[in-house]
């Protein structure tokens, strides 16, 4: 038991990136649900749009606090900046709390930020990395760090695939972007390279995954470095039967949900009818491609919910956009969605998307089979995962000027949706989605761990 009055008290530093923040404040309010005192810490202006009654939210700066990145002159000129603003700022928390009833005993923080790592040194804290990634990708970074991969990768159309203990064998077009064409994202890659060579000094290691999802690569990373499983990192109410307020959503929204009545919409439609496009809040999609899919969307005859953020509605492909009559019958465009409560509902029936790692999560715990079309990053070796281990849908394939054609979108989600294999894919999806609620119910292998984490806290009365 913790001494009256004194709790423990985890501060969560997040990236400032929907994709971050999302699975970081899940771990935030779940540490709340258990009792602690749980701090979220992110930009002044990220703090902004985020939503909670049950945990504190401080600022921590990046340097950029009128704007943030988009008034960086660079990624590396952010992340830089971002690493001398925030350790002094970091720091300034911790001390703050001090002399109170509640000091800081443990920072977790961002696999972006690893140098929190130190400001939880110089105060005698417990350090814990959180990796918002699948521990699929995370191993096969650790092998590149350990030398067991030379790199950059090269993995060419007729080479023979890559061998890495717990993934299936990696082809071309399959390897995260960054190890494939490290030159495209140099200043991520080399925090990332950066975190994997300190991967044995933090105190903890946490991956939003689950051990029944990635138990090969779990197995195969526990004799060179024990991830400690946490995930699906998702509001509790999608995943299971617990539920409070809280719990309905992630409570963070850099971009507002679009007006349009798009879940009155979709309660018209027919249950597992409708296909769901999104491609996360990052990838800019080109309008060459955009058109491609309005025609390919056309061509399956089926009714779709369709994301497309930051896109000039007047460059929308004719009888995409509507407010009645036909076209809005059959295709739904919005700006930003819930997009839990939009997977969640019964008349979607399959998710067309780039299999961000946090979106793929969602995916399998509200068990809607997939087409993968990943964009760029982790996503490829994501949609691998969807496809190959977990059976849960296709994944699209470009064709050689990088274009996904209609005739192709119009294949996949026809094979998904009504092919040969669908009902096995629907099956699958509900045996995931059972299995991913599994690990985070009480109990739970993910509940577990997080439970042994706190025990840690607490038995070190810090
Ligand atoms: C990126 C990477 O793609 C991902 O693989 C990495 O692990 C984290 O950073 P992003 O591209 O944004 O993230 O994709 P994703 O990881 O899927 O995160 C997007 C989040 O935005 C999801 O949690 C999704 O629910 C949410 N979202 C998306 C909405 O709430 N509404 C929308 O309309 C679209």
């Amino acid at each position: 038991m913790e001494e009256q009055g004194k709790r423990s008290h985890v501060v969560v530093l997040t990236y400032p990136a929907q994709g971050h923040i999302n699975p970081l404040l899940q771990f935030t309010k779940r540490l709340a649900a258990k009792g602690l005192r749980a701090t979220f810490a992110t930009t002044p202006y990220t703090i902004l749009s985020i939503r909670s009654t049950t945990i504190g939210l401080e600022p921590i700066s990046d340097g950029f606090d009128e704007g943030g990145f988009s008034l960086a002159p660079s990624t590396e000129a952010y992340l830089e900046s971002f690493k001398t603003a925030g350790s002094k700022t970091l720091s300034d928390l911790v001390q703050k709390f001090i002399h109170t009833e509640d000091p800081v005993t443990c920072i977790v923080y961002d696999s972006l930020l690893p140098w929190a790592m130190d400001v939880a040194r110089k105060f005698g804290i417990y350090s814990a990395l959180l990796l918002t990634v699948s521990a699929s990708v995370s191993s096969l970074f650790w092998h590149i760090h350990r030398g067991q991969l030379s790199f950059p990768v090269k993995l060419e159309e007729d080479d023979q695939p890559l061998t890495v203990p717990g993934i299936p064998p990696i082809r071309h077009g399959e390897l995260p972007t960054f190890l494939a064409r490290p030159e495209d994202q140099s200043a991520y890659l080399s925090v990332i390279m950066g975190m994997y060579a300190t991967l044995d000094q933090h105190d903890f290691v946490f991956c939003n995954s689950s051990e029944e999802l990635e138990i090969e690569s779990v197995k195969a990373m526990s004799g060179q470095w024990p991830l400690v499983m946490v995930g699906p990192l998702i509001p509790l109410a999608y995943s299971s039967s617990h539920q409070s307020e809280e719990d309905t959503a992630y409570g963070a929204n850099l971009w507002d949900p679009s007006n349009e009545p798009y879940l009155q919409w979709l309660d018209q439609r027919e249950p597992n009818s409708v296909i769901y496009v999104s491609f996360g809040s990052m990838a800019k999609i080109p309008q060459a491609q955009v058109e491609e899919f309005a025609s390919g969307l056309k061509l399956t005859n089926k009714p779709f919910l369709w994301v497309l953020k930051d896109y000039p509605k007047d460059k929308l492909p004719v009888g995409c956009l509507g407010s009645g009559g036909e076209t809005f019958r059959r295709g739904l465009v919005v700006e930003w969605c819930n997009q839990l409560e939009v997977l969640a509902h019964r008349a979607v029936g399959c998710f067309f998307t780039h299999c961000g790692w946090n979106s793929t999560l969602e995916g399998i715990s509200l068990g809607v089979p997939m087409v993968g079309a990943p964009i760029w990053s982790d996503q490829p070796m994501n949609a691998k995962f969807v496809d190959e281990v977990l059976g849960l849908g296709v994944r699209a394939k470009r064709d050689e000027a990088g274009i996904l054609t209609a005739r192709e979108i119009e294949r996949c989600v026809h094979e998904v949706m009504d092919g040969e294999r669908s009902d096995e894919f629907r099956a699958n999806a509900s045996n995931w989605a059972e299995r991913a609620k599994g690990s985070v119910s009480k109990g739970g292998s993910s509940d577990r761990n997080i439970e042994e984490f706190i025990a840690k806290l607490v038995k070190r009365g810090r």
